[in-house]
C-alpha cells in the first residue's frame, strides 16, 4: 500500500507524534492536512528538545519531503519561529524538505486575540480551546475572507484590501463586543511581510499534484492527522471539537487527493484514554487511578501544559472511531503506563437512562448522560520497556492486548512500550 493515514482515534494525544516519527523513516512523503498550531510534539534529538507544532516530525529524517497541505490553518509567526529553532539544531538544512501549499488558511496573530476572548467570555461554558486561533481562522475560511499562504507573495494591495476586509468584522467584535484591543492593518502586514522572506523558500504552490505525482508513482506517502477522531468538527463530542475534520476523510480533502486512493488507515489509540479541554468522558477516573495513570503517563499537554484528564479505555468510543475512520489497522500506545496496576478496567458497553447501549450516541447530551459498563482484565507487574517482541510481554499484557483486538475486529500492528524508537513492537510491518 503506497498510502498510508494516521489519525488518533481518542481525543488527541494518543502518541502520534512517535508513530509518525517511526514511520516517516519508512516515507518518502509526509503530509499534515488539517488544524494548526494546536498540536504539538516534542521531538528529542541530540538531547535537545524542539516543540513542532506545524511541521511533521517527519522533518527528522533529510531524505524525507514533508508537506503542509491546503486543509491546515497556518500560524506564519509559529511556522517561523519552528523554523528558526529546528536550523539552531542543525535541521532543515535543504529548503526542499518543506512545502507548503499556496491554498493554506493564513492564521494571523488577531485569531489568537479572538480565541482567547472569546473563551474568556464563555467562563464556564468554555470550551476549553488551545487558545491558537483555531476557530477563528477556520471561520474565517468559510465565511471567504480568509488570507491564503499564495496571498503572501502576490500584489501587495490586493493583500492589504483583503486584510482590511477581514479586519472590518473582527476589530469591530475585538473592540465593541469583546472589549479588547483591535489590530493595526499596517502592524500586520509588518508581521506577514517578515514571515513572506522566511518562508519563501518554502512556497510551493500546489501540493495536491505533488502528492497525486508521488502516489502515482509508487512512493510511500503518510498523511499525518492532527488530534482525535472524538474531536472532529461533525462526528466528534460537538459542542466539544476543534474546528477542523480530524478523520481519515480530511486526509483526502486537506490534501486534495480522491477517494480512490487506495490508503490504509492506522488509528492511534492510548492503552487507556485521556482528554484535554471541556466536554463528556465516560470512563475518565477522577480519583487515584486517573492520578496514577497522569502521574505514570505524564498526562500533561505539550502545546498548553494544562493537565490532561484520564480514565480507562472506551471500546465503544474506539469502535465508532474505527467505523467512522474506516480505520484498517490499530498502534496501541503507552501499554507500559498500565504496568503496576492490579486490575484494567475495560469500558465495553454504556449505560444510558437504564438501558444498556453498545453503539455509540451522537444525539445532542447523550454521551454525557452515559456510564460506563466495565470489564475487568488482570493487570501485571513488570516493566515493559524492555520487550523487543510480543513474547517478551508478560502473559497478562498480552491477554489485554488480545482482549482488545479481538473484541474491537481489528488488527494491532504496533505496540508502543516507551518514548523510545527501539520501544516499539511491530507485529506487521507497515506498508505491506
Ligand atoms: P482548539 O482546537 O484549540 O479550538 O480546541 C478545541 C478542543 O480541542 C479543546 O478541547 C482542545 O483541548 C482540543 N484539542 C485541540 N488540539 C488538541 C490536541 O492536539 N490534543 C488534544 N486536544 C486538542
Amino acid at each position: 500500500m503506497p498510502g498510508l493515514i494516521v489519525v488518533g482515534s481518542q481525543w488527541g494525544d494518543e502518541g502520534k507524534g512517535k508513530v509518525v516519527d517511526v514511520f516517516s523513516s519508512q516515507s518518502d512523503l509526509v503530509v499534515r492536512y488539517q488544524g494548526g498550531a494546536n498540536a504539538g510534539h516534542t521531538l528529542v534529538v541530540d538531547g535537545k528538545k524542539t516543540v513542532l507544532h506545524l511541521i511533521p516530525s517527519g522533518i527528522l529524517h533529510e531524505q524525507v519531503t514533508c508537506m503542509i497541505a491546503a486543509g491546515v490553518v497556518l500560524d506564519i509567526v509559529t511556522l517561523c519561529e519552528e523554523i528558526r529553532a529546528l536550523k539552531v539544531n542543525g535541521l532543515l538544512k535543504n529548503p526542499k524538505q518543506l512545502l507548503i501549499s499556496d491554498s493554506c488558511t493564513v492564521l494571523l496573530p488577531y485569531h489568537r486575540r479572538l480565541d482567547l476572548a472569546r473563551e474568556k467570555a464563555l467562563g464556564n461554558e468554555k470550551i476549553g480551546t488551545t487558545g491558537r486561533g483555531i476557530g477563528p481562522a477556520y471561520e474565517e475560511r468559510a465565511s471567504r475572507k480568509a488570507i491564503v499562504f499564495g496571498d503572501l507573495f502576490g500584489p501587495k494591495d490586493v493583500l492589504k484590501q483583503k486584510l482590511e476586509a477581514a479586519l472590518k468584522e473582527k476589530n469591530f467584535l475585538l473592540e465593541s463586543y469583546y472589549k479588547e484591543e483591535p489590530f493595526k492593518v499596517e502592524d500586520l502586514i509588518k508581521v506577514i511581510d517578515e514571515c513572506a522572506e522566511e518562508l519563501k523558500d518554502y512556497r510551493s504552490k500546489d501540493t495536491s499534484l505533488g502528492i497525486h505525482k508521488a502516489l502515482r508513482s509508487g512512493k510511500k506517502v503518510l498523511f499525518e492527522g492532527a488530534q482525535g477522531s472524538l474531536l472532529d468538527l461533525l462526528h466528534g463530542t460537538y459542542p466539544y471539537v476543534t474546528s477542523s475534520s480530524t478523520l481519515a476523510g480530511s486526509a483526502l480533502v486537506g490534501s486534495g487527493v480522491g477517494p480512490s486512493q487506495n490508503l490504509d488507515v492506522v488509528g492511534i489509540t492510548k492503552a487507556y484514554t485521556t482528554r484535554v479541554g471541556s466536554g463528556p468522558f465516560p470512563t475518565e477516573c477522577t480519583d487515584e487511578v486517573g492520578e496514577e495513570l497522569r502521574k505514570k503517563g505524564h498526562e500533561f499537554g505539550a502545546t498548553t501544559g494544562r493537565e490532561r484528564r484520564c480514565g480507562w479505555l472506551d471500546l465503544v468510543a474506539l469502535k465508532y472511531a474505527i467505523r467512522v475512520n474506516g480505520i484498517t489497522s490499530l498502534a496501541l500506545m503507552k501499554l507500559d503506563v498500565l504496568s503496576g496496576f492490579d486490575e484494567i478496567k475495560v469500558c465495553t458497553a454504556y449505560e444510558l437512562d437504564g438501558q444498556e447501549i453498545t453503539e455509540y450516541p451522537v444525539s445532542p447530551g447523550e454521551l454525557a448522560r452515559c456510564k460506563p459498563k466495565y470489564v475487568t482484565q488482570k493487570g501485571w507487574k513488570e516493566d515493559l520497556t524492555q520487550a523487543r517482541s510480543l513474547k517478551d510481554l508478560p502473559r497478562y499484557a498480552q491477554d489485554y492486548v488480545q482482549f482488545l483486538s479481538s473484541s474491537l475486529a481489528t488488527p494491532i500492528d504496533v505496540i508502543s512500550i516507551g518514548p523510545g524508537r527501539d520501544q516499539t513492537l511491530w507485529i506487521r510491518p507497515l506498508f505491506s
